[in-house]
């Protein structure tokens, strides 16, 4: 079993987390990349993640305008959890607001994910109407108001992130953590300094999208079509267009390769990779569209890939990328 430190707080996470934007319910632009899923659904996810020892959750106004926040808290009451034993990391989404935007937010998400504690805030993107200095200050005083215990970011590059941790600092906090893209075919953390800012630092990288939003697992390559079929936005994305499945094929068939040799899936293996390959300081949260792919998902803390398997899986994910 795999638990991080959460950015410099006493707090332990395990590896793998939960994503929680499949619980959109269909609602708003964002909400409607991955289709609607029922009540019992949502639960049944929750409930397998919690029983494969994943002890937190992220979440985000975006996902549905607080629907999936709202979704999330009814699930875990519904399992009978109790408030002290959870962390949710949730985001204020600060497109075309202000700074002062992030006190009325933060209200919102409080009641909807109510009688849960926000642990973490994070800024969803960077592109606020208002400074980092600024949003940093009004995400310190919730901090120092005692109503969230961290505060994090999401697609800060290097030098917003180090704005941000730069901020915090300014008035006795740090970043707890920087929310990015992260998977076999997206690695661009590795180069462009933010991982290496994040390990100096103590700051948490959250990788989400670790399997590509399914890509990686192989499903679509050996059935084309079935994209067409699934609900959602999902399927217009190039990554599932016929040129990009044929160019991504050779790394899908070395995650087979692997996951033969111990028994796994390639997304197992894939999700692995995300949080063992790069060391400590990353951790994942994969979504997933049924209980058994959480179940699977939270297993794969309990595999460990070789050094000859990650630096296979290096090597290959640089090939198909096109990158040196
Ligand atoms: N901060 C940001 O800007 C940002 C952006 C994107 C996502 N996120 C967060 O990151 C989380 C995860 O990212 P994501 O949802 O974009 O992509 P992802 O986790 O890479 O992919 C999730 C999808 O992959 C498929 N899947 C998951 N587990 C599987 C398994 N074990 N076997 C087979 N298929 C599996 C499911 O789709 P199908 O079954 O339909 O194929 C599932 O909905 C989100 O829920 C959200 O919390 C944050």
């Amino acid at each position: 079993m795999l638990y991080r430190k959460f950015g410099n707080s006493d707090h332990h996470v395990s590896a793998i987390g939960l994503g929680c934007w499949q619980f959109s319910g269909n609602r708003g632009l964002a909400g409607r990349f991955w289709g609607d899923m029922d009540e019992s659904t949502i639960r049944s996810i929750v409930q397998t993640s919690l029983e494969g020892k994943v002890n937190w959750f992220d979440t985000a106004e975006m996902y549905g305008g607080g629907y999936s926040e709202r979704s999330l808290s009814a699930a875990l009451q519904s399992l009978s959890i109790q408030e002290q034993d959870t962390f949710i990391a949730t985001k204020w989404n600060p497109v075309l607001r202000f700074a002062s935007s992030i006190g009325h937010s933060f209200v919102d998400r409080e009641t909807n994910l109510a009688p849960y504690p926000i642990r973490v805030l994070q800024v969803h993107n960077p592109s606020s109407l208002s400074s980092i200095e600024k949003q940093m200050q009004a995400m310190a005083a919730l901090v120092h108001a005692g109503k969230i215990e961290m505060v994090g970011v999401s697609n800060f590059s290097l030098d917003q992130m180090k704005k941000a941790n730069e901020a915090l600092k300014a008035v006795g906090l740090t970043l707890a953590s920087n929310q990015m893209r992260y998977h076999l075919l997206d690695r661009s953390i590795e180069t462009n300094g933010v991982l290496d800012y994040a390990r100096q630092h103590g700051i948490t990288i959250i990788a989400y999208s670790p399997l590509a939003q399914g890509l990686l697992t192989g499903r679509y390559h050996e059935q084309p079509n079935l994209i067409r079929k699934r609900p959602g936005f999902r399927k217009y994305l190039p990554a599932f267009s016929e040129n990009s499945l044929h160019r991504t094929q050779p790394l899908i068939e070395i995650l087979k390769d692997i996951a033969g040799e111990h028994n796994a899936t390639p997304a197992q293996v894939a999700l692995r990779w995300v949080v063992q390959a790069r060391g400590e300081n990353v951790i994942a949260i994969p979504g997933a569209s049924s209980a058994h792919q959480a179940q699977q998902n939270a297993a794969v803390m309990d595999l460990e890939l070789t050094s000859a398997e990650i630096h296979l899986l290096d090597k290959i994910s640089r090939e198909v990328s096109g990158r040196p």
